[in-house]
């Protein structure tokens, strides 16, 4: 007999905005329909599948018993395939804490964001060539204070946010994240600590584990410690080693997370073996998106074809083999892609994301698109969040898909690429309403597979030469 439960990564969390329950988990959340809501809520580790088959043709009728099965399976698999259940051969206890209730009526007004990526700083000791962080760095004399975040956390939950990405740069920068980490568990926010473990001792672990921390994310960045430190231009791999150690002593889910490129694609063996080590919930094999740093540094960077099919391969074959326990994801970069991705879930649409300095922004890079004037979030301007989530020229400005120009204007996709990423669209062709040109209906199509061609031509990477974010080039 085996008994399903929730992994310990994820949290059911009921929805006071919209009534219903929703799934969270490090990635994103699950908005759960009225069975799936009732099943998810029997996955404690108590019951059997045919026992919770039994409660639920109780609660909803005989007549309702194929359905009702049919329901049961496929909410499994769908929960099996993103590592969010687990299977033990004993029963635990039923879990009857009641979930929170809903505080206050639904507001009604679409969309609204479900997570809030909060870049509380861009300062980082480590220096790496494909860093997320736009090119211009906010420094830290402009950096939004505690309590400019800790409002910020207020509202984003009042707009409907149940899920908070404290990440940068390095939060562990700041001496108030634990402050924030509390704040934003007060509110019943799901937290996710982004870190590169870097500088981190075990204590301050702890500390952050008792004010709220629910899922820690650590970066490696790569498995040999030689090259791991040369990619990041700092001496910290053994350091992360020890926080990998240390999450799961503290009994705290944990993501390795590793950006794969040229230089340590040909790794992806030694990376599985270093997570299962690590004894770690998932392992986010996540090739290098070229934007920003990334773009500067796309030369040395972008990998061969043959590199990525082999790296996918292999990441297959241990995602088959880890199955149930670490949940292994390989993410291609979108140049290797054969359709554009719906980049954030379609612009200010699902997340909201806000700069260290309170830029409210629709994604990471959105900055760096000219024209658009976004805003700062500044609890002493009187003007809220949702205000700017709302009206907010910049934030509007590819919502929805009234903007949008052929090919996508008059594609069946749109629904559910939003015609792939505006960022990368501007940097690739000087234009964020184009089609992205990761989409081979682009009529800018031919940039990416120009790049490609030129990665497959590309020399070994041992001569290669980083940007560092922040730095002159460095030779490795
Ligand atoms: Fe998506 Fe636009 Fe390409 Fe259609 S044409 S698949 S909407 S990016
Ligand atoms: Fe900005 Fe894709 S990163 S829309």
């Amino acid at each position: 007999m085996s008994y399903p439960r929730i992994a310990s990564k994820a949290r059911l969390v009921r929805d006071r905005h919209e009534g219903g329950l929703v799934l969270v988990y490090p990635e994103r959340g699950l908005v759960l329909d009225e069975t799936a809501a009732d099943v998810a809520r029997r996955l404690d580790g108590s019951r059997t599948v045919p026992a919770i088959v039994e409660e639920l043709v109780a609660l909803y009728g005989e007549g309702a018993r194929e359905a009702i099965t049919s329901d049961v399976d496929e909410l499994l698999a769908s929960l099996a395939s993103r590592g969010l259940v687990t299977w033990s051969d004993t029963p635990r206890s039923p879990c009857d804490a009641p979930l929170p209730a809903p505080r206050r009526a639904s507001r009604g007004g679409a969309p609204r964001p479900f997570t809030l990526v909060a870049e509380v700083t861009h300062r980082c000791p480590l220096a790496c060539p494909y860093c997320s962080n736009p090119v211009e760095l906010v420094s830290r004399e402009g950096e939004l204070g505690e309590a400019g975040f800790a409002a910020l956390l207020e509202q984003a939950e009042d707009l409907g946010v149940v899920q908070v990405h404290f990440t940068g740069g390095e939060p562990l920068a700041r001496r108030d994240l634990e402050a924030l980490v509390a704040r934003a568990h007060g509110l019943g926010l799901y937290v996710n600590l982004v870190t590169s473990g870097v500088p981190l001792a075990r204590e301050r672990l702890e500390a952050l584990a008792r004010a709220g921390v629910d899922h820690v994310q650590v970066s490696v960045q790569a498995s040999d410690a030689t090259l791991a430190d040369a990619i990041a231009a700092h001496p910290s791999h053994a350091q992360k080693r020890d926080v990998l150690r240390w999450v799961k002593e503290l009994g705290l889910p944990l993501t390795v997370n590793v950006v794969l490129h040229r230089a340590n694609l040909h790794e992806v063996d030694a990376l599985v073996a270093l997570a299962e080590e690590a004894s770690a919930d998932r392992l986010e094999l996540a090739n290098v998106q070229y934007l920003a740093w990334a773009l500067e540094n796309r030369a040395s960077l972008l990998p061969s074809a043959a590199q990525i099919d082999a790296a996918a391969a292999r990441a297959a074959h241990h995602k088959a083999r880890l199955r149930g326990r670490t949940d292994v994801v390989f993410v291609k970069p979108d140049y290797f892609e054969r359709s554009p991705k719906a980049c954030m879930d379609g612009w200010a649409r699902r997340f909201v994301h806000v700069a260290p300095d309170g830029l409210v922004l629709p994604c990471h890079a959105a900055a760096s698109l000219p024209g658009l004037a976004f805003e700062r979030f500044d609890p002493a301007s009187g003007r809220t969040l949702r205000a700017i989530w709302e009206e907010n020229d910049g934030m509007r400005a590819f919502r929805g898909d009234a903007w949008m120009l052929d090919p996508c204007r008059s594609c069946s996709e749109r629904g559910k690429d939003f015609g792939g990423c505006r960022c990368q669209a501007f940097a690739l062709t000087g234009d964020a309403r184009r089609t992205d040109p990761a989409c081979p209906l682009s009529p800018d199509h031919a940039l990416l597979v120009r790049a490609r061609e030129e990665a497959d031509r590309a020399e070994a990477p041992a001569g290669v030469r980083w940007l560092h974010r922040g730095r002159a080039a460095v030779p490795r």
